[in-house]
């Protein structure tokens, strides 16, 4: 076995320790600056190392014991030998130097902390081996068989009370909670799916269950209620996962937006289009997944709004689309941020205000520096959306100059 002895110098973006090697580099989880490790060496190419604890020397003043039993070896939070305060300077140092070093940017950012810290999550996915759930654990990709999960919410956990009830041989299986506590479950499986649905009916509030996207009992969707609007979620749309911290992101977005005509781009099933349409005079939303169009659609209808018009296109299609002006921008793009052509665009329709909302600092500082020529940064902000884990949420508000 490869031992070697570590200083750990700093954190990276995914809250490992950095150290080095005989100059190289070195990655090692759950380990923090100013610590001495004898670490495992369980990878090796030629840029860097990767290398797991056996051994600290001495122990940082910032680590904290973690509260789940699963913390390390299920592959899920990464911050949990911290304390929360300590996750959210953690969060706000690595966005601070990531702009710095993709848009040029010097700016200090706050961070709004999510007021649940644990139990926050409306959506899991898990492993299925021989009957056994679980996550994969990072390193080894072999299954941690769990009974709950601290960040989800309390009414997922409780599903997991009744796994007897469900054979699935292999497959994955997705449970997704509304606030009512009403709950759907997907399932995935190559193998015959057996669920005693009259027994776990009987203490969970089952809205839905499909298998291999079939809907075997009831529905394939539930309907959830935020900003005092109600939302249809299919079981294979996107909805935002922590909605305690995105109402605080709708409250900040409400504070910062204002026009005449709002295009809402990559609008999933419309939730932030809907929650502005009152202080706008038109709304447009284009999103890529048919099934969120149809939802968004369906939403409307269900909420009275009357002033939206929804499209089912790729986002870099926008402009054959807008017939009308467009003062007022939301972006909310996947991991990848946008294209290049896209700002062209968006700089070319002359948009007075865009609200770019992203879950990856690095595209969103790409795009930020190809912006700032044309638009005032007037303020970023993070939501702590993603508590525990290295994951961040960033709102940019830019105003045209
Ligand atoms: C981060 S989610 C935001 C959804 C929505 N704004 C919300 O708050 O629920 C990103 C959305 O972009 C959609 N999407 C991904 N690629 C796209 C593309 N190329 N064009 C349009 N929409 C896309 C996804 O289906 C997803 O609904």
């Amino acid at each position: 076995m490869d031992i070697k002895k570590v200083k750990i110098i700093k954190l990276d973006d995914l809250g490992r320790g950095i150290g080095y090697v005989n100059d190289k580099i070195i990655f090692i989880p759950n380990a923090l600056p100013n610590e001495l490790v004898s670490v495992k060496i369980t990878y090796n190419n030629k840029k860097y190392l990767e290398g797991e604890v056996i051994k600290y020397y001495n122990k940082s003043l910032l680590r904290t014991l973690s509260f789940c039993p699963y913390y390390n070896l299920c592959g899920g939070c990464s911050l949990q030998h911290i304390s929360y305060l300590d996750t959210l300077e953690f969060k706000k140092e690595k966005v601070k130097n990531i702009l710095n070093k993709f848009a040029k940017l010097d700016t200090d950012i706050d961070i709004v902390k999510n007021e649940k810290e644990i139990n926050y999550r409306n959506k899991i996915e898990l492993k299925i081996e021989d009957n056994i759930w679980g996550y994969y654990n990072n390193k080894s990709h072999s299954l941690v068989s769990i009974d709950y999960c601290l960040i989800a919410l309390s009414s997922i956990n409780e599903v997991l009370k009744y796994k007897k009830y469900f054979d699935i041989k292999n497959g994955s299986i997705a449970i997704r909670s509304n606030s009512n506590n009403e709950i759907l479950i997907s399932i995935n499986s190559k193998d015959k799916v057996d669920i005693n649905i009259n027994e776990i009916k009987k203490y969970i509030n089952l809205k839905g269950v499909i298998v291999n996207d079939k809907v075997i009992y009831n529905n394939s969707y539930f309907i959830e209620e935020f900003d005092n609007l109600k939302f249809k979620v299919n079981y294979n749309s996107f909805f935002q996962v922590n909605l305690f911290t995105f109402k605080k992101i709708v409250d900040y977005i409400k504070e910062n937006i204002s026009g005449n005509n709002l295009l809402d781009l990559y609008c999933g099933v419309g939730i932030l289009g809907q929650v502005l349409s009152n202080k706008f005079k038109k709304v447009y939303g284009i999103e890529l997944n048919e099934d969120s169009i149809k939802d968004a659609n369906y939403n409307m209808k269900l909420n009275n709004i009357n002033n939206i018009k929804y499209v089912c296109s790729d986002a870099k299609d926008m402009m054959k689309y807008i017939n009308d002006s467009i003062d007022t921008l939301i972006v909310d793009p996947p991991r990848s941020g946008l294209l290049k052509s896209m700002i062209e665009d968006i700089i070319k329709l002359n948009i007075k205000n865009i609200i770019y909302v992203s879950c990856n600092p690095i595209s969103l500082s790409r795009d930020l520096n190809l912006l700032k020529d044309n638009y005032e940064i007037k303020d970023i902000k993070l939501f702590d959306m993603f508590s525990y884990t290295y994951h961040v949420e960033c709102v940019c508000i830019l105003n045209l100059r």
